[in-house]
């Protein structure tokens, strides 16, 4: 077991300890990672935008997903590592879903499952539970579902749909996930879920009030330049930092500079 459980993170929602949580794709980035005390890993599936270049995250596969799971967790010794099941991996057969969680288990060896939705998928994650696999949450802005919405804005603005996601959260918590994500909708209802509901809520886009928070790690770098939402807080500015680094290496290269006599043999 690595140092952060799911049990702790019951034990820091009941004392109030924030949970602070990164994506990583591959084994450079997740140990730096998990070496500067960040509690909970997700190899999102975000991996198909930042990793493999598609629009949305629906094209990357189980076996994409299978791929970027094992090289983290080879790094990774502290955090609880959680996996994204991809889009049609899960939904719409249970016995299918429990496949697929059963495949991140063994062939990846790491600690948990997400899955995107509720009622929908209830009897998908009861099944997954069953098998004890720790099943984590996501809800509001599910990617998975971009072409149902036709829209990247804030979800659960409306009544009916922010009832809906205070229902579901309830379903998932009592179901017996150990997380519940929220992307993407408003902070007082983030609030009001994450007091009634006794699992965790990481809120991405969500507000101050979640027990936990999330961002994907190349955002939050600044190596993503081009997608600035009111959420993301950008840590550092990688972009430039790697520009300015590969065009002075081009320029040495090409002016001779580039291995002085102290670099070679
Ligand atoms: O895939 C991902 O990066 C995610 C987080 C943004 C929650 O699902
Ligand atoms: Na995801």
């Amino acid at each position: 077991l690595r140092a952060v459980t799911t049990y702790r993170l019951t034990e820091m929602k009941q004392r109030g300890e924030k949970i602070a949580m990164l994506t990583s794709y591959d084994y450079s980035m997740a140990r730096i990672v998990d070496a500067a005390g960040v509690d909970v890993i997700l190899v999102g599936d975000s991996a198909a935008n930042v990793m493999a270049g598609y629009e949305t995250t629906l094209p990357i596969t189980l076996d994409m997903m299978i791929y970027h799971a094992r090289s983290v967790v080879r790094a990774v010794s502290r955090a609880l590592v959680v996996v994204d099941l991809p889009f049609g991996a899960y939904q719409g057969n249970s016995k299918v879903a429990l496949d697929s969680a059963v495949r991140i288990m063994k062939e990846t060896e790491a600690d948990a499952v997400k899955m995107e939705g509720g009622e929908e998928i209830l009897e998908s994650v009861q099944r997954i539970l069953s098998a004890g696999i720790p099943v984590m949450g996501h809800l509001g802005l599910t990617p998975q579902s971009i072409h149902k919405f036709g829209t990247y804005t804030v979800r659960a603005k409306e009544e009916a749909e922010a009832a809906k996601l205070v229902r579901d959260a309830h379903l998932l918590s009592d179901a017996g996930c150990f997380a519940v994500v929220l992307e993407k909708i408003p902070a007082a209802l983030a609030g009001r879920v994450t007091r009634e509901i006794s699992a965790p809520t990481i809120g991405i886009g969500a507000g101050g009030a979640c027990d936990g928070q999330v961002l994907v790690i190349h955002d939050m770098l600044g190596i993503n330049k081009g997608f600035s939402p009111r959420f993301l807080r950008r840590y550092a500015d990688l972009h430039t930092v790697m520009t300015d680094a590969v065009s002075q290496y081009v320029g040495d290269v090409k002016s001779g500079d580039f291995p002085n006599e102290k670099e070679q043999y």
